[in-house]
């Protein structure tokens, strides 16, 4: 099953994660694509509406991993505005996580992934996994390490298949 990983990141935090999950399941034998969104303005703290640079497909994807940071305590305009344009995802397995500088999830994080996961379920997609980084945390790279073999395991369990 092709896996679809989409991202969107202002510093690469988030990226970054992006492309641990590339790496593992091109090891574990699978097929993935890393795929970003982004802004025509990439200023995070403007207010104007967005309007989307990338926007990508998600049609050749049978597991779809979205990524996103938080924006003050929310998922940030660009990624509700990527989602909620996307035709419907028809059952698709979607595991969703997001990235964020405070070290608690209840700081924004937990919130994020709640509208994030809400909007994919609107469209129809079925929410697997979720995950949060706190970039601030001793334990990042322990909750890297765990998001990275979680997420693989049920993307090679879709290549199992
Ligand atoms: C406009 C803006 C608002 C932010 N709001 C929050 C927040 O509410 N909570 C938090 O923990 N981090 C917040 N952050 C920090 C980012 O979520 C964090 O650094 C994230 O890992 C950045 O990911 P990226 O490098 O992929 O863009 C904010 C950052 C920006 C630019």
């Amino acid at each position: 099953m092709n896996t679809g990983i989409i991202i969107f990141s202002n510093t690469n935090h988030t990226l970054s994660v992006g492309e641990r999950l590339l790496a593992e399941i091109g090891k574990l034998g699978g097929q993935a694509a890393l795929q970003r969104v982004s802004a025509v303005n990439p200023d995070p703290n403007s207010n104007d509406p967005v309007v989307l640079k990338e926007a990508p497909d998600l049609s050749p994807y049978g597991y779809i991993i979205l990524g996103s940071p938080v924006h003050a305590f929310s998922l940030p305009q660009v990624m509700a505005t990527y989602l909620k344009q996307l035709p419907a995802l028809n059952g698709a397995k979607v595991a969703c996580f997001v990235t964020q500088q405070f070290p608690k999830p209840w700081m924004g994080g937990n919130r994020a992934l709640g509208q994030m996961t809400k909007l994919v379920t609107a469209l129809g997609g079925v929410a697997t996994q979720t995950a949060v980084v706190n970039w601030s945390s001793k334990k990042r790279e322990a909750q890297i390490d765990e998001l990275v073999q979680r997420f693989c395991k049920a993307a090679s369990e879709d290549i199992a298949r």
